[in-house]
């Protein structure tokens, strides 16, 4: 049959009508039925294989993935195929599945698509807490306790299909990526400089998922500079804490012992209050690891064994802004480090024997760069610490400090507030998605996705996972707490120190905007409702189910007595949703899918002595990166680039400011009506504000080519999602 387009015979169609341009973005659309018909055709369509028997009476079932327990290895369905064919397969599986996991919970009314108006008692039958029996801290329990093993009808049967979605996800990877098409390394070429310039081809030419750009884009991706700045303004702002004397004394014993006089000057004209430290050194014990036993995974056909250390980097941030690495151990192995309430503390203040410590050669900002490309082993000892920062931002700071936090708030406060008091009402329109959302988490990319790239195994994973949960301090990480804490003092900020800090100041203004918001508001109904926080028993429910065993077991959160508190704790809720987690998560696009910056595991085990780690050459480097299992640099590369999705203007926080003005005043409630246009004028401000923060960055971290010099946008309350809705 001739090509219609191209014959002259056919009416209406012109040989001269040019040829559409080639198919180059990820966005093209994809017809869902051809993609379901190929789906079904690799054996990944949903079916009744887990319960053959459904007519007679059922069939032994292992219910949904679970951290807790052992998993049959998930069957390898594809053989071979393209890291293009593989990436296009894993995107679409993923939506489809945040799809049905969204229908599910709409199904039941959680999240619901159209408004609902439950009582208390009928909210606490729809929202149970789960046991915590799973690998993961309490959460929604959203299918009724029971029903999950019956298959005497197709309804309940239907929950399988459920359980059934991780193995789907898990089966879109093949044994083998060819590199046919887009893969991101080569067969010949696979030198550092060499996987950075096909990158840089990639996104040129805007293939697969390369449709953003990246930090593989700057030549001087690898530098200290670019290392350390990452620790202020990369995906993870939130962990970087000033140094302890005993950190600071067991670094300078150490460097003694090697001879790194260069190092103790260094350390010693540093003015107080200006070395900084990232401390991983905690995983073992937070993983329940011995100190001395290597982290790593279980070792799979299509995802290799892989590797973390417990790193630590200790930094110096110079008066004009501009944050310095020291020197790395790139795996903590003393027995020091004893868990104080919710830290994990350093006790000893003598030479780290016991762990292999490099000292950088560039002992200040401003020395010569010369050396900077070839230093192997210190570019090997950043690699270390950028797999444990992923671990920790994540696993820690993304999934469980904000995903499964606010969970624990939206459990806790259906089951206890009406849905007309005030607390609900400025609460719930940060909750949109969020439960669904980590539904899909549990049962589908942590346990299919992280799980297969992170350098943990299972149960390792799992108690990591938990102890970030139990460790969560509430007011600690009030923001204004939490950056004194880590030392940066609020009354300085503005200082010249903290320039390239933008998230400090960006963040400081956020919180006291939301906080104004919340008062205003709190103030004028707790005045109308004649009533006070104390005596307000459904505040007092919010606070038992928090803190209850039975509950979220969040013990740190607060008694809340006062109106001061309750604006606090609920400012917190709302800065969880938005801001915090918007920082957190839309950067990681651009610092993680060039792979080599951010590697989720190392694929080797780490170098067990200086002298061993000082012969390392950059083909060690290549060696220890996921090449070899393409699989694992893929969804390393992948899952980043599907979370950072732009957020649409009916998602933003200026959108919920506008709604909620405009329902203030509808219902004619003048003070409500006042907050609310006060807060979108902040946000007005903000915008402006956070573009200053930017612009006095004397650091650059903007792609190449970018028109300015507004380099941290990522707080833009434009961008900023009104809730944790991917
Ligand atoms: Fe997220």
């Amino acid at each position: 049959m001739s090509d219609p387009v191209s014959s002259d015979a056919t009416p209406g169609f012109s040989a001269d009508l040019p040829t559409a341009p080639p198919d180059v973005s990820s966005s093209t659309p994809i017809d869902t039925g051809v993609f379901n018909n190929r789906m079904r055709g690799l054996g990944l369509g949903l079916s009744r294989k887990h319960f053959p028997s459904l007519d007679h009476g059922g069939h032994p079932f292992f219910g949904a993935p679970n951290l807790a327990k052992e998993n049959p290895e998930d069957k390898i369905l594809i053989d071979e195929a393209s890291f293009e064919d593989t990436a296009l397969r894993l995107k679409l599986t993923y939506q489809q599945i945040l799809n049905k996991f969204g229908s599910l919970y709409d199904f039941f009314s959680v999240d619901s698509s159209v408004a609902t108006d439950f009582k208390i008692h009928e909210k606490r039958k729809l929202y149970k807490w789960s046991d915590g029996n799973d690998g993961y801290p309490p959460h929604l329990n959203i299918i009724p306790p029971g029903d999950e093993t019956k298959f005497d009808d197709i309804f309940h049967a239907s929950y399988s299909f459920y359980f059934q979605l991780g193995e789907m996800l898990a089966g879109v990877f093949p044994s083998i990526i060819t590199l046919i098409s887009g893969a991101p390394w080569s067969l010949s070429s696979n030198t550092l400089s060499g996987l950075q310039q096909i990158n840089a081809n990639l996104v040129d030419s805007k293939k697969g998922i390369y449709t953003e750009a990246n930090i593989g884009l700057r030549e001087d991706w690898y530098t200290d500079e670019q290392f350390a700045q990452q620790h202020l303004t990369g995906p993870n702002p939130t962990t970087i804490t000033l140094a302890s004397e005993n950190w600071i004394n067991s670094f300078k014993a150490t460097a003694e012992a090697q001879g790194k006089e260069e190092f103790i000057k260094a350390i010693n004209k540093a003015s107080e209050g200006s070395i900084y430290i990232q401390d991983y050194s905690y995983f073992r014990a937070a993983a329940a690891v011995s100190p001395t036993a290597d982290l790593s995974s279980d070792k799979t056909l299509r995802f290799g064994k892989r590797y973390t250390g417990a790193s630590v980097a200790l930094f110096v941030l110079d008066n004009d802004g501009k944050l310095h690495p020291l020197a790395i151990v790139i795996d903590y192995k003393e027995d020091d480090i004893k868990k104080e309430d919710n830290y994990f503390v350093k006790t000893t203040a003598g030479p780290m024997s016991n762990s292999v410590t490099i000292f950088n050669q560039r002992t200040s900002a401003s020395d010569s760069t010369a050396t900077e490309a070839e230093d192997w082993p210190w570019r090997y000892a950043k690699t270390c610490i950028q797999v444990c920062d992923w671990h920790r931002h994540e696993v820690g700071i993304h999934l469980v400090h904000t995903h499964l936090v606010e969970e624990a708030v939206i459990v806790g406060a259906e089951r206890s507030f009406k849905n007309d008091h005030i607390v609900y009402q400025l609460l719930n329109p940060h909750w949109l998605k969020t439960l669904s959302l980590n539904q899909a988490a549990r049962e589908t990319l942590v346990p299919k996705i992280i799980l297969n790239i992170a350098g943990m195994d299972k149960i390792h994973l799992s108690n990591y996972l938990k102890t970030e949960y139990y460790t969560f301090h509430w007011e600690d990480l009030y923001i204004p707490n939490d950056l004194e804490r880590r030392g940066f003092p609020i009354s300085k900020l503005n200082d010249d120190k903290f320039r390239n800090y933008p998230y400090s100041r960006n963040m400081v203004a956020m919180w006291y905007s939301i906080r104004r918001f919340v008062e205003a508001m709190l103030t004028e109904w707790y005045a109308c409702e004649k009533t006070t926080v104390k005596d307000d028993e459904q505040v007092q429910n919010w606070v038992k189910e928090m803190k209850d065993d039975m509950g979220a077991r969040l013990t740190s959160f607060p008694d809340i007595t006062t109106l001061d508190q309750l604006v606090d704790a609920v400012t917190m809720c709302i800065h969880i949703a938005s801001p915090q987690h918007t920082a957190v998560n839309y950067l990681q696009e651009y610092y993680q899918v060039f792979v080599p910056n951010k590697p989720s595991c190392l694929a080797h085990p780490l170098p067990k002595s200086l002298e061993e780690l000082e012969k390392l050459k950059e083909a060690d480097i290549i060696k220890t990166l996921p090449l070899d299992k393409g699989n694992v640099w893929l969804m390393s590369a992948y899952i980043p680039h599907l979370l950072s999705m732009l957020v649409t203007e009916e998602q933003n926080i200026k959108t919920y400011a506008r709604t909620e003005l405009q329902y203030r005043k509808d219902i004619q409630d003048k003070a409500g009506a006042k907050a609310a246009q006060t807060f979108l004028d902040d946000l007005e401000k903000l915008q402006v504000e956070f573009q200053k923060n930017s612009a006095s960055m004397n650091v650059e971290t903007a792609p190449p080519g970018l028109p300015g010099t507004s380099q941290y946008t990522v707080m833009d309350p434009r961008k900023m999602a009104v809730s944790i809705l991917i």
